[in-house]
């Protein structure tokens, strides 16, 4: 069999993503193309996503992205095998422009579409720059957006939830943060930076579901935003200067230690011996440098893409569309429609 040129479209958020990935006869991938227009600054002044904007750019975005995309690659459309797009979970009107361009580009083509899940697509990713996934893996998938754990047994035909976040993902703990801090949006960066500077064991932030009692696998992040507001008052109030790079060091130590102990925990318990961590928060420098730690402690062999291919991009969903072409799976239907709250153990949807 020759090579298979696969295309994923992307639009659960605010990143129109066009990625195209070449399948090999012996199932290798390569990546060909990756393009990304974001709408995130036209959110900052907001300090979160706005869907009804995140729509419209993706509708001003989604053609030139695809263009850019297949001139990237240097292929025409008409060459493209199949075509893979997010079909949730997500923003319910921005996912509805990616589906709705990749149904369009399908039938114009006549090519077959493959409506996949987001999440899913995170965890693709890495075998875009790692090779194929062992038989068993977990995957900590931690973004604006989400914040779960999972068994991956086949990343075709099967991902177990075995742990989310009860409240806010950790990004989005990053971002409200950032916010009482007066740092810009998106909060990560800005507080992986300054937390440079500071000591992550100057204040002892709370690690959310950590007790004897609590849940294994569950993560929560609203108790330690809430602390991190109430210690920041209580020095204002007090008229003392906040020690800004000690606060963002001690909250970055906390969502980190928090995260990579339950994802090495759940290695543990599984026996499994790989850990895939994505998701935009994967770009965290605490985040990957303690998980590799703890993770070369307990023998687990860690993958974390870089950072491009850890946020929303189409690279990981045409790569997710290529796993799924590859196993053999049949098409998507013309009329499939988007699933907002699409849950992660349907990889494929109608
Ligand atoms: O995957 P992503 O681009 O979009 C979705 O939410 O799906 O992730 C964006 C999130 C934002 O909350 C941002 O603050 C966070 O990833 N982030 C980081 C870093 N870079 C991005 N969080 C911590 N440290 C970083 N270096
Ligand atoms: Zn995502």
């Amino acid at each position: 069999m020759t090579d298979r040129l696969i295309l994923g479209i992307e639009s659960s958020c605010d990143e129109t993503g066009v990625g195209i990935v070449r399948l090999g006869p012996d199932g290798a991938l390569e990546l060909l193309a990756d393009e990304v227009a974001s709408s995130v600054e036209e959110h900052a002044r907001f300090g979160g996503v706005v869907p009804e904007v995140a729509s419209r750019a993706h509708l001003e975005a989604m053609v030139p992205t695809v263009r850019r995309a297949a001139e990237q690659a240097g292929i025409e459309l008409s060459d493209v095998h199949s075509i893979a797009v997010t079909a949730g979970p997500g923003l319910a009107g921005a996912l509805l422009v990616g589906v709705s361009a990749a149904k369009a580009y399908a039938a114009a083509l006549g090519k077959p579409l493959y409506g996949v899940n987001h999440l899913a697509g995170h965890v693709a990713a890495s075998t875009l720059q790692h090779g194929p996934l062992p038989e068993r893996c977990v995957a900590l998938l931690v973004s604006g957006g989400h914040s779960q754990l999972l068994l991956v047994e086949g990343l075709a035909d099967k991902i177990t939830e075995i742990g989310s976040t009860v409240d806010d993902a950790a990004g989005e703990a990053y971002d409200k943060v950032a916010r009482l801090l007066d740092l810009p949006y998106p909060g990560g960066p800005p507080i992986d930076a300054l937390a440079k500077r500071g000591n992550g064991c100057a204040i002892a932030f709370p690690r959310g579901l950590t007790g004897p009692r609590d849940s294994k696998y569950d993560f929560s992040f609203s108790g330690l935003k809430t602390s991190v507001a109430r210690w920041v008052e209580r020095r204002e109030r007090a008229g003392e200067e906040v020690p800004l790079a000690d606060v963002a060091a001690s909250f970055q130590e906390a969502v980190a230690d928090v995260l990579t102990a339950k994802a090495v925990r759940a290695c543990q318990d599984l026996g499994v011996d790989t850990m895939v961590i994505s998701g935009g928060v994967a770009a965290n420098s605490r985040l990957s440098g303690l998980a590799a730690q703890r993770c070369a402690e307990a023998g687990i062999g860690l993958r974390v893409p870089k950072p491009r291919l850890c946020t929303d991009n189409g690279a990981m969903i045409a790569a997710l569309g290529a796993h799924l072409v590859a196993a053999g799976a049949e098409p998507s239907r013309m009329d499939l429609s988007t699933t907002p709250g699409l849950p992660v153990g349907t990889i494929q949807v109608g």
